[in-house]
C-alpha cells in the first residue's frame, strides 16, 4: 500500500542539500522530504529561505538559461514564455483522491457523466503516483518551500511546504504566498502542515524536446490531491494552478474540505471595501468564475466622484463566522495573478500600476524597448513598434493573430497595488456585508438583482454559469454550468457543499445579503450594454444601499431588482431596458436547464432547500 511505500522512501536523506539548514528542520519536515527525495531521485535538496538575495540568485540563473528575459522598461520585472502546450489548468486531469467516491462526487442521476470534480481511487492514485514520480527530478534541484497562506501565524491562516524540481515556481509562489523559514515556527498541530508536490516530470536525460526552455510533460500531466493526508501532488505541468500548489489545489481544494469540517468557508471570490461619499465603508466578497472580472473588479477606480474602492484580495478569500456572528474574510494569498490581455490604463490603472514592478508576466508579448504587450494594450505604446509574440514571431500591431496568449498573466506582489486596504493583512480578517455572485453572460441577465434571502441567494450560486474562457483548456463561447464560482476547485460532493452553506444560515449570525451581477450582456448588435469597469461602482453603490436597508428593490421573478432610476446612471448614455429586462421566455427555458443540471449532476445529494428555492422560482417565473 501507499503509506508502506512511503514509510520505505523515510529516513535519513541521500542528497547533497545545497543551500539552507538541514538539520534545523522540524523532525516531520524532515522526514516528508526525505520519503520524496527517494521517490523523485532530485541531484540536491535547496532549503528556501523567502530572502530577496535568494530570489535574485534564482532569477539571475533563469536569465542566463534563457527561461526569463528581462525586462528593461520596468523596474525588476521578468517575462517567461512557456512550452505552447503548457498555458492554462488542466481540469480534465484533475482529481480528488478518497476512499469512498461519494466523499468526494455527488451521486449523479444515472447515465450520467459528473462535471463538479472529478474522484479517483487510492488504488489508481498510487498506480499512476508510481507511473510518474519514481526518479521524475533525476538531474534537476528540488527546492523546499516553506509558506503560509495567510498571514504568518495567524488564526485563519495555514502552512504549506511545496516540493519542486522548477525554478519559475518558486518565484511565483515567493510572489502568491507568504515564503519564509519562520514558517518552520508555525506549523499547525502536531507540526502539520500541507505537503505540495510538484514536478514538471522532465528528469535528465530528457525525453521530451524543451521548448522556449521550459520544461513540461503535458501528455502526462495529473494533477491528485488527498484531502485526509493534506496532500497534493501534481506531475507534468508548471502552469499557474497546475503547479503554484498553495492557490487553488490547496487554498480551494483542500482547504474548502478542512472547511467543511471546521465550519467554515474557502471560496473562489475576490474581497473589497468600497466607501461611499459619507466616509461609511462595506466590504464585499465576489465569486466570478476564472477570467471574468474578479481581479478587475477587486481593483476598481470608481468613475463616481467621492468614492473610495481598496482591494484586499482578486482571488480567494476564507471566511469565518466569529463569536459575534459576522462573517469575517481574509485573502490568504499575498500576490496577484492576474489575467493580462484586456487590461490597460483606462480599463485598470491600478493594475497596470501593480505591475510595473517586481512583477513575472507569462506569455505575454514584448516591445522593441524591453516594455510589456498584450490585446488591449494598442493605445499604450507607438504603432510601429517592433513586438515579439508570446510565440517568439515578429508582429505589429494590426498584424494577423496575437500578441499575447488569451490566458497571459502578470504575477505581481499585492503589498504594492497603490490601493492596497490597510487591512489587508489584518490576521482576523474584516466583515463581510455582502456577496455578489456573476458570470459571462451575454443574454437574458439583469446588470444586477438581489436574493431574497440566503436560502435564495445560495440557489443563485449553485446555479450560476459563464462563457467558458481561456483560464482552463475549453475551447469555444459555450454557456457552462459554474456553481458558486467552485467548479474546477471542488474538494468535495457537491451537494454536501451546497448543504453546508445552507446551514451557515443560524440565529445570531448577521448574514451578508447576496446578489447577482452580469458585466457581459450583449444588445442586438453585439455591443456590451454596461460600459463596465470603473463604471461597476454604480452596481457597488446600489449594492451598498441595499445592505443598508434604502427601499430601492422591487420584486421580479428571479430576485429583487433596481427601482428604475435607483441606480446612478448618470453620464452614462446606456440603456435601463437593456440592461434590465427579463425575457420570460429565456427565464424559463434558464430554470428548466438549471432543474435538470442540478437534479442530474447534484441528483440524491441535492439538499431540499436548494431544490425548493429552484421551484419558487419556476413557480415565480411561470406567472411573469
Ligand atoms: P478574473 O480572472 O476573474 O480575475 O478576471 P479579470 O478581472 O482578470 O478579467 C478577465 C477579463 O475580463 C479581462 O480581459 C478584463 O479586461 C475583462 N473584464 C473585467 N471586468 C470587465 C467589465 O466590467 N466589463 C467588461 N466588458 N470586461 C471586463
Ligand atoms: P482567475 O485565477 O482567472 O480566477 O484570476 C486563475 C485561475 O482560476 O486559473
Ligand atoms: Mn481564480
Ligand atoms: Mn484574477
Amino acid at each position: 500500500d501507499m503509506e508502506g511505500f512511503m514509510e520505505e522512501m523515510g529516513g535519513e536523506i541521500s542528497v547533497p542539500v545545497l543551500k539552507g539548514d538541514w538539520d534545523a528542520l522540524p523532525a516531520n519536515v524532515r522526514k516528508y522530504i526525505a520519503e520524496n527525495v527517494r521517490l523523485c531521485r532530485p541531484k540536491g535538496v535547496f532549503i528556501c529561505d523567502g530572502s530577496d538575495e535568494e530570489a535574485q540568485e534564482i532569477t539571475e540563473k533563469m536569465v542566463n538559461r534563457g527561461l526569463l528575459t528581462k525586462l528593461e522598461k520596468y523596474e525588476n520585472c521578468y517575462l517567461c514564455r512557456t512550452d505552447p502546450a503548457d498555458v492554462a489548468r488542466v481540469e480534465g486531469k484533475t482529481f480528488i483522491v478518497t476512499k469512498e467516491k461519494f466523499e468526494t462526487v455527488p451521486h449523479v442521476q444515472e447515465g450520467v457523466k459528473g462535471i463538479l470534480g472529478q474522484w479517483m481511487s487510492p488504488e489508481d492514485a498510487e498506480k499512476e503516483i508510481k507511473d510518474r514520480f519514481p526518479g521524475c527530478m533525476k538531474g534537476r534541484v528540488m527546492y523546499v518551500i516553506p509558506f503560509s497562506m495567510g498571514p504568518i501565524g495567524g488564526p485563519l491562516s495555514k502552512v504549506g511546504v511545496q516540493l519542486t524540481d522548477f525554478n519559475y515556481v518558486v518565484l511565483s509562489m515567493r510572489i502568491m504566498t507568504r515564503v519564509s523559514s519562520k514558517n518552520w515556527d508555525v506549523l499547525g498541530e502536531n507540526g502539520e502542515f500541507v505537503q505540495c508536490i510538484h514536478s514538471i516530470g522532465a528528469p535528465r536525460p530528457l525525453e521530451r524536446k524543451v521548448i522556449n526552455h521550459w520544461p513540461c510533460n503535458p501528455e502526462r500531466i495529473m494533477i491528485t490531491h488527498f484531502p485526509d493526508q493534506r496532500k497534493i501532488m501534481s506531475y507534468g505541468s508548471g502552469y499557474g494552478g497546475n503547479s503554484l500548489l498553495g492557490k487553488k489545489c490547496f487554498a480551494l481544494r483542500i482547504a474548502s474540505r478542512i472547511a467543511k469540517d471546521e465550519g467554515w468557508l474557502a471560496e473562489h471570490m475576490l474581497i473589497l471595501g468600497v466607501t461611499n461619499p459619507d466616509g461609511v465603508e462595506k466590504f464585499m466578497a465576489a465569486a466570478f468564475p476564472s477570467a471574468c472580472g474578479k481581479t478587475n473588479l477587486a481593483m476598481l477606480t470608481p468613475s463616481l466622484p467621492g468614492y473610495k474602492v481598496r482591494c484586499l484580495g482578486d482571488d480567494i478569500a476564507w471566511m469565518r463566522f466569529d463569536d459575534e456572528g459576522r462573517l469575517m474574510a481574509i485573502n490568504p494569498e499575498a500576490g496577484f495573478f492576474g489575467v493580462a490581455p484586456g487590461t490597460n490604463t483606462k480599463t485598470n490603472p491600478v493594475a497596470m500600476e501593480t505591475c510595473m514592478k517586481n512583477t513575472i508576466f507569462t506569455n505575454v508579448g514584448m516591445t522593441e524597448d524591453g516594455g510589456v504587450f498584450w490585446e488591449g494594450m494598442e493605445k499604450e505604446i507607438k504603432r510601429e513598434q517592433l513586438i515579439t509574440t508570446w510565440l517568439g514571431d515578429e508582429w505589429h500591431v494590426g498584424d494577423k493573430g496575437k500578441a499575447a496568449h488569451p490566458n497571459s498573466r502578470f504575477c505581481s506582489p499585492a503589498g504594492q497595488c497603490p490601493i492596497i486596504h490597510d487591512k489587508w493583512e489584518d490576521p482576523a480578517g474584516v466583515h463581510i456585508d455582502a456577496i455578489i455572485f456573476g458570470g459571462r453572460r451575454p443574454e437574458g441577465v439583469p446588470l444586477v438583482f438581489e436574493a431574497f434571502d440566503w436560502q435564495h441567494g445560495v440557489m443563485l450560486g449553485a446555479a450560476l454559469k459563464s462563457e467558458a474562457t481561456a483560464a482552463a483548456e475549453f475551447k469555444g463561447k459555450q454557456i457552462m454550468h459554474d456553481p458558486m464560482a467552485m467548479r474546477p476547485f471542488m474538494g468535495y460532493n457537491f451537494g454536501d457543499y451546497l448543504k453546508h452553506w445552507s446551514d451557515l444560515n443560524k440565529p445570531g449570525r448577521q448574514m451578508p445579503k447576496i446578489f447577482h451581477v452580469d458585466w457581459f450582456r450583449l444588445n442586438d448588435s453585439g455591443k456590451f450594454v454596461w460600459p463596465g469597469f470603473g463604471d461597476n461602482i454604480r452596481v457597488l453603490d446600489w449594492i451598498c444601499r441595499r445592505v443598508d436597508g434604502e427601499d430601492i428593490a422591487v420584486p421580479s421573478a428571479i430576485g429583487l431588482l433596481p427601482v428604475e432610476g435607483s441606480l446612478n446612471v448618470e453620464g452614462l448614455n446606456v440603456s435601463w431596458e437593456e440592461n434590465f429586462n427579463l425575457p420570460k421566455e429565456y427565464w424559463q427555458d434558464d430554470i428548466e436547464e438549471t432543474k435538470n443540471f442540478l437534479q442530474a449532476q447534484v441528483g440524491s445529494d441535492l439538499p431540499e432547500s436548494i431544490s425548493n428555492e429552484v421551484a419558487k422560482q419556476e413557480d415565480r417565473i411561470n406567472h411573469m
